[in-house]
């Protein structure tokens, strides 16, 4: 089932929709460090996570999918609550927030296809719903699938590339060497983005079951065992990466920070763009920005989240 839905969505950032989407990503990031800017000029100080941050995938996302503006603050509080149903060890209050945040994502999404089906467009969901039509007769098994592949996207591209954004700018502000190189050196920004990726990634942990007994770098794995994988562990296995805990934005390699296999990453492209496109404008148009206080962070494990990031002008 998840081949079949992967190759159902092809290779949705393929170089074509990636040029597409540059101009729009573009604009965003200027809206959003223009409001940036607004505040910094007006109170001093100005919170990079909320301000930027968050908004910035939202309104990414919406864009690509042609959803409406007025809805991003519903959709991040949804995915922050379903969040938690991912984590390591999730208490039972927690599960019952996720609970109700998944309820609503479900009627929200349910009333997304619903509506577009009335008037199928020249727009990436019109696609999967026609594609979906052919794959499957029965139309309310069609629009379940579609329900879930949309949330689902939605779910994976929020956070992660919120908490990206933000953590790059708290790491670049503890190396202000490597801030100052990227000022002067702007054609290296996307390979600093893969060393934020690499050095401490949104996503720490996923979880697999075994199949198969099986024997993986000489452990026994019983088959029906719960695996879990530690991705922003590995990143730092100094058999891979040479002093794996400094922080060094010339570094080339691979890493970690998407995952691995058949469930790779399948946004990975778009995250890179809204980080590349946001760090490039934000070293141009604020050389003097420095961070006040240490990022604040829920105390999450598998998908990390960065509430605030307390930024100034010197
Ligand atoms: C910095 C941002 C992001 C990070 C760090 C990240 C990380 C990951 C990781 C580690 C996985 C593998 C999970 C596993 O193996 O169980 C994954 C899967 C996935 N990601 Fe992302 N992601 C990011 C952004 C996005 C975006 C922007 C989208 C969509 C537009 C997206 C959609 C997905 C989907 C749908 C999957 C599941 C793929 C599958 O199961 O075949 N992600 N992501």
């Amino acid at each position: 089932m998840h081949t079949l839905q992967r190759r159902s969505l092809g290779n949705i950032f393929d170089r074509f929709t990636l040029d597409t989407l540059e101009e729009p990503v573009s604009r965003i990031a200027d809206t959003l460090l223009d409001r940036l800017g607004e505040q910094l000029r007006t109170t001093k100080e100005a919170d990079f996570a909320t301000t930027v941050g968050e908004e910035m995938p939202a309104a990414t996302i919406s864009h690509w999918l042609r959803l409406p503006e007025s809805d991003h603050d519903l959709l991040k509080s949804l995915t922050h609550g379903q969040g938690l149903a991912q984590e390591l060890l999730p208490s039972k209050s927690q599960l019952v927030q996720a609970n109700e945040a998944a309820e609503g994502l479900r009627t929200y999404f349910t009333e997304v296809i619903r509506e577009r089906r009335q008037g199928l467009g020249d727009d990436v969901l019109s696609d999967w719903i026609r594609i979906w039509d052919e794959i499957e007769p029965d139309r309310a098994v069609a629009d379940e699938t579609l329900y879930h592949l949309v949330m689902f996207i939605v779910i994976a591209s929020l956070e992660t590339t919120s908490t990206l954004l933000s953590n790059m700018v708290w790491l670049l502000d503890q190396h202000p060497g490597s801030m100052a190189w990227l000022r002067s050196h702007p054609e290296q920004v996307p390979q600093a983005v893969e060393e934020v990726l690499r050095y401490d990634p949104p996503i720490h942990l996923t979880t697999r079951v075994a199949t198969e007994d099986t024997i993986l770098s000489g452990f026994r794995i019983a088959r029906d065992e719960v695996v879990h994988v530690m991705l922003g562990a590995a990143n730092h296995d100094p058999a891979h990466h040479t002093d794996p805990d400094t922080f060094d934005i010339l570094r080339t390699g691979s890493h970690l920070g998407f995952g691995g296999g058949i469930h790779y990453c399948i946004g990975a492209a778009l995250a890179r763009l809204e980080a590349i496109v946001l760090l490039k404008s934000l070293v141009r148009r604020f050389p003097t920005l420095r961070v006040t206080a240490p990022p604040v962070w829920e105390p999450r494990v598998a998908f990390r989240r960065l509430t605030a990031l307390h930024v100034t002008e010197r």
